[in-house]
Order: C-alpha cells, then sequence, then structure tokens
C-alpha cells in the first residue's frame, strides 16, 4: 500500500489532535493551546502543549513532539499503518487502495501468516498428544504451567522430516520452504527444519505468528534453532514477546530485555508479563527504538557472566547515538550463574523484583567500564582514561544530553583526582574514623583504586599483610597508645603466629607497666626473646607511616595510629559478616538479606578507601618533606 503525502496531510487535517490526545490524557485549555501535564515522561506541572492549528504536540520538559500520526505510534505503540488506519477510519476517510504489485506481496505475506500460525497449531497439538510426552516432561522440570505454555503456544516438532511437511501440504512446498519451516538443499526434496524441538513459537507486535524458536530437548546443539529470516521474520526489528508485554508494559510503565526465550515465559508466570528478548543476537538500533516506544528507561537483565555482561555494555554503546532528553537504559546485572529464569524459579519473584530495584543507570554503567578498561597508574593512563570518556560522550548525537553526559564525566574525572590531589597536603585529606572516603552524595559506588607504591603492596597482601607491621612497629614506639587501644588489640587475630605472640607480650607489658615509655617495653620484649623480631619491626621498611617515624608530628602519628588499628581490627570483622551474609542470601534470599549484603560490600568498600587514604596520605606526606628539605 502506498500513502501518498497529500493522503498522510489530509488525514493530519481532519483530525482534532486534541480531541485525540485528550481521550487518554486531561487536558486544560491554554489560550489558543491545550495544556496537560506530559503523558511521556512523569511531572507535576504541566508543561505539555497541544496545537490544534498546527496539529502538534510539545513538551517542553521532555521534549516530546509530533502529529497525530506520531501520538499514536509514541504513546499507543502502534506500527505506523495500523496507527493511519485507526486515524482515517476516525476522520472517515477512506484507506488508499493497494497498488496491484503491494496487494500480491499482501496476499504472499498472508499465505505465509496463515502457514506460521497452522504450523504453531500443529506443534502444539504434537505437544499435547502421543509424541509430546517427552516434552511436557522437560516443560514440567522447569516448573512451566500448562496455561503459561498455553499464552506461549508452545509445541513439540517430532523427531521427523516429513511430519509438518505432511500436514501442511496443502500450502505447497515452496511457500513453506519461504516460510522457514522446510528447508530445502540444492534441488532435493524439502523436509521439515524443526525436528525433535521444543517450539517457541515468535510474534509480530500484532500477535501474528512469524517464526519459530525451537529448543532441543536434552542436550545438543544448536541449543536453539531459529527460522531464518523470511518476508515475516527480520531478526534484528523483533523483539520475542513484544505482543504482550506491550500493554504489560502500559501497566507497569517499565519494560525488562533479557536473553533468552525461555527467560521471558518464565518471567511472565510469575508475573513480570513486561519482558521481551532479542533473538540471540546483540540489540541492534531498531530493537531499541522500539524498546524506547515501550518506556523511556527499559530495563537490560542481563547474566552476570561474560558474555552477558560484554552484550550489555555492546547495547549500552550502541545506545549512546541515539539518547534523547529522559531516554536513556538501566542496568541489572543477574548473580553470576544465574538467568532470570532460574532466579525466578529458585528465588521466586520478590527476588527479582529487588534486583530490579538495584538497576544501575547508563551513565554509571559507562563510567565504570571505562575506569575498569585499563590501570590509571600513569599519566599517560589518565589522558587516556579522559580521552575514552570524551569519546563516548561524543557519540551521543543529542546536544542536550552529550552537554550533560560530557560535564557529568569530567566532574567524576576531576573528583577521582582531586581526592587523590588533595592528599598531597599532609594531615588534611584524612578521613575521620567511621566516615570513610566516600561522601554523601558521591555519585559513583566504588571508590577509585588506590595509587603508589604502598598501594601496590596493599593489593598484594591485603590490609591484614600491609598494616600489621607499621601498626606494631607504631606501638613499640609509641606503647602509652597500648593502653588506649586495649580493647580493640584484644579482638585481633593477628594470622602471623610469631607477630600475634609479640602483640600478647606487648599487652601485657603495658597492663603491668601502664606509664610504659618505649625503650623500657624493648627491654622487657627483649628479656622474653622478642629482640630480634621487634627490631625488625622497627628498622620500618613495610611503610613509612607518621607512627613508625621517631621525628613525626606526634599529634599526626597518633592520629594516623588510630586510624590504622580502627581499620585493621574492623576490617576481618566486615570480612566475615559478609561472607555471612552472602551464605544467607544464597541459602534463603530476602530482600533485608540483601539489602544487609549491600552495606557490607559498602562498609568493606569505605575501609579499603580509607586504608588507601591513609597509605597514600602517609606516602605524600614523606614526599612532602623529602622534598621539602
Ligand atoms: P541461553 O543459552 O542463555 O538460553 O541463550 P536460555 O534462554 O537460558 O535457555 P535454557 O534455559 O538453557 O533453555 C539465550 C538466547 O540466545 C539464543 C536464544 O534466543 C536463547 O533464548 N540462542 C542460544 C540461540 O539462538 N541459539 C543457541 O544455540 C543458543
Ligand atoms: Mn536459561
Amino acid at each position: 500500500m502506498t500513502l501518498s503525502p497529500q493522503f498522510l496531510d489530509e488525514l493530519r487535517a481532519r483530525t482534532l489532535l486534541s480531541g485525540l490526545i485528550g481521550k487518554t490524557t486531561k487536558l486544560q485549555k491554554a489560550g489558543r493551546e491545550w495544556r496537560a501535564c506530559c503523558p511521556f515522561h512523569n511531572e507535576k506541572t504541566p508543561s505539555f502543549y497541544v496545537n490544534d492549528d498546527k496539529g502538534f504536540y510539545h513538551c517542553f520538559g521532555c521534549s516530546a513532539h509530533g502529529d497525530a500520526i506520531r501520538w499514536m505510534t509514541d504513546q499507543r505503540g502502534l506500527p505506523f499503518m495500523d496507527a493511519v488506519k485507526e486515524l482515517a477510519q476516525a476522520a472517515g476517510m477512506e484507506m488508499p487502495a493497494m497498488d496491484p504489485r503491494a496487494a500480491e506481496k499482501a496476499e504472499a505475506a498472508k499465505g505465509l501468516h496463515e502457514a506460521c500460525a497452522d504450523a504453531a497449531a500443529w506443534f502444539s497439538e504434537q505437544l499435547n498428544g502421543l509424541p509430546g510426552a517427552t516434552a511436557r516432561e522437560v516443560l514440567a522440570k522447569r516448573g512451566i504451567k500448562a496455561e503459561t505454555s498455553r499464552a506461549f503456544g508452545l509445541g513439540f516438532a517430532p523427531d521427523s522430516r516429513g511430519g509438518l511437511k505432511a500436514a501442511l501440504k496443502g500450502y505447497g512446498d515452496p511457500l513453506l520452504v519461504e516460510a522457514g519451516l522446510l528447508i530445502q538443499v540444492e534441488d532435493k526434496a524439502p523436509y521439515d527444519r524443526f525436528r525433535g524441538r521444543l517450539m517457541i513459537p515468535i510474534r509480530d507486535p500484532r500477535g501474528r505468528t512469524v517464526a519459530f524458536g525451537g529448543r532441543i530437548i536434552g542436550d545438543g546443539e544448536p541449543k536453539y534453532l531459529n527460522s531464518p529470516e523470511t518476508p515475516l521474520f527480520d531478526k534484528g526489528r523483533t523483539l520475542y514477546n513484544l505482543d504482550k508485554a506491550a500493554p504489560a508494559t502500559r501497566k507497569t510503565g517499565r519494560v525488562l530485555v533479557v536473553e533468552g526465550y525461555m527467560d521471558v515465559i518464565a518471567l511472565a508466570q510469575a508475573g513480570f508479563g513486561e519482558a521481551v528478548a532479542p533473538l540471540g543476537t546483540a540489540l541492534t538500533e531498531a530493537q531499541l527504538e522500539r524498546l524506547w516506544r515501550l518506556a523511556e528507561v527499559p530495563i537490560l537483565c542481563f547474566d552476570g557472566d561474560g558474555a552477558g555482561q560484554k552484550a550489555a555494555l555492546r547495547a549500552a554503546h550502541r545506545a549512546l547515538p541515539l539518547l534523547a532528553p529522559g531516554r536513556s537504559l538501566a542496568f541489572v546485572t543477574l548473580p553470576q550463574g544465574q538467568d532470570p529464569d532460574d532466579m525466578v524459579r529458585q528465588k521466586g519473584p520478590a527476588a527479582f523484583e529487588a534486583l530490579l530495584k538495584t538497576a544501575e543507570p547508563l551513565v554509571d554503567r559507562l563510567w565504570s567500564s571505562e575506569l575498569a578498561a585499563e590501570p590509571l597508574a600513569t599519566p599517560e593512563q589518565k589522558a587516556g582514561l579522559k580521552q575514552r570518556l570524551k569519546e563516548r560522550a561524543e557519540s551521543i548525537a543529542d546536544p542536550g544530553v552529550r552537554t550533560e553526559y560530557l560535564a557529568e564525566f569530567r566532574r567524576r574525572f576531576d573528583a577521582l583526582y582531586a581526592q587523590q590531589r588533595a592528599a598531597f597536603v599532609p594531615r588534611a585529606p584524612f578521613t575521620p574514623r567511621g566516615g570513610g572516603a566516600r561522601k554523601p552524595g558521591q555519585p559513583w559506588k566504588a571508590p577509585p583504586g588506590p595509587v603508589g607504591a604502598g598501594a601496590k603492596r596493599l593489593q598484594q597482601h591485603g590490609i591484614d599483610g600491609v598494616l600489621t607491621k607499621p601498626v606494631l612497629a607504631g606501638l613499640l614506639l609509641h606503647p602509652t597508645e597500648i593502653c588506649r587501644h586495649m580493647g580493640e588489640l584484644g579482638r585481633l587475630h593477628l594470622t602471623d603466629p610469631a607477630l600475634a605472640h609479640l602483640l600478647d607480650a606487648m599487652i601485657d607489658s603495658a597492663v603491668e607497666h601502664p606509664a610504659l615509655d618505649s625503650e623500657h617495653l624493648l627491654t622487657i620484649l627483649a628479656a622474653s626473646g622478642f629482640d630480634i623480631i621487634a627490631q625488625d619491626l622497627l628498622r620500618a621498611d613495610q611503610l613509612s607511616c607518621s607512627f613508625t617515624q621517631k621525628d613525626a608530628d606526634p599529634a599526626r602519628a597518633r592520629e594516623d595510629l588510630d586510624e590504622a588499628i580502627a581499620i585493621l581490627v574492623t576490617r576481618p570483622e566486615v570480612d566475615a559478616a559478609l561472607a555471612e551474609a552472602t551464605a544467607t542470601m544464597q541459602a534463603n534470599y530476602s530482600d533485608d538479606a540483601y539489602e544487609r549484603q549491600v552495606s557490607l560490600v559498602n562498609e568493606q568498600q569505605a575501609l579499603n578507601a580509607r586504608l588507601a587514604n591513609l597509605v597514600q596520605s602517609n606516602e605524600d606526606a614523606r614526599a612532602f618533606s623529602t622534598e621539602g628539605n
């Protein structure tokens, strides 16, 4: 069918836009225009205007803009042709006659549609009949109820080369080959494409079956066999379950993108009807556009494995040129080794719902992926990060969104290094106890990794390995601190037995002689055979901290030692609590357990950041004083 520009103009002219929009959106008269709270984004004060004279709507908040046809496609989610048909009918206009070639094509497509529908019916007959016993068992084992199976039109293709071919012989082989139902190799006789597989009909947005995915029963390759591209089926433009997800999306206001057919089906059964899946390929631009017609921020729920995360990142990059005000993506990462199907089955819908709440905005995903892409130890590498972030942002076509991304990345980049530069002023960067390095409102979760030589040791040896010796050396030099920290030191379990014994002896000495000075302590320890180990510690070749240097500012030394002890004592406790919380969550998922796990991870990261800060500020302080001399 060809629609002339004249026809479309006439259609627009005959459609009263405020009448059309007013059917679903409450409009208020505003001069010659109408005003409303924008139906395309969430707002409390109206910035959406409808102008009947011009035949346009426009939102000053989110830039949604269009005419009557756009309204039908973008707001109602109709395909273009359906939108035109519905408007034409309302306006009392006759749709133009098809040109003969288009008519012929439509007629052929009708045959293909019918063949696909009949194939789907035959497959589901097989599933419900004798040949489908094993397939039914597979479905039952996967927890798929009969009503779910029916809603998705699941079927079974028996392991035979001529079953479907015989059942649909009325269509003739050439049409069945064109529909992708039969395979023809050279000029040999065509035969059934799908054999011995669980059949999943793929439907177009109007709910018509256009293709199939066939999952092998049991193990084998390929796991899924899909219909080839046909006049009805364009893989890159199709989203599995779009027909049913679109109405569900209008209810929940969100759309979920998962990786597989079975994820969609399991989620629907668990009450998440708004899930769609690409068909084993990366998300295309066309699919992204489709998704944005359903929700401003589609949520990508990809597997936690390498492949899933790569696919998520590829989608993120592909989305950039297409972003618009309000239009973005969010990312949910499934626990390692689980897909949404596994998760709702094992942990239930509440667990999945909780996971959705953790969705990460696009900007965070991009930032953290670039941050993690390369090491950031040298100025060249830092400049590389800056460059990559800039290039990503510059691939955004929309000038408004691009500007915001450039500004946001710059802000994060500056904050990242400002934090480290601040550490050059001795004492200043010090995070008070319990504060952590992350200030409230700082936009990303992971604290920047530590840099410098001390930091390298930190990565290699962990907190215990880095802090234990300097702390002990510090206490040897400042024995009165032992009493001040008696409680904390008592909780400390050192992994090195020699150091653990030494600490015990130090505590004993301090208990007996509260006003002990360093020399006296060393004499007592030497008498118990700890002289070599104590002297070794005092050579201070581990970390040069304020509290291990005899000439350091005492107030600073004390403050640093407080912090070091606090970190050393708290870290194993947080680690243990986290291990326990993780085990609890794995055994029995609950929102509380999840929250607890997240908060412990944050605590752990905060401790890392505090240690990094301590190490860094001590290293810098030393550099500072060496430079000064
Ligand atoms: P998965 O391998 O993750 O499958 O592929 P799944 O959905 O979890 O399937 P089950 O749970 O093992 O049954 C995800 C999607 O990738 C496509 C399919 O669309 C599948 O749903 N795929 C996968 C293929 O097209 N061919 C394949 O061989 C494998
Ligand atoms: Mn699966």
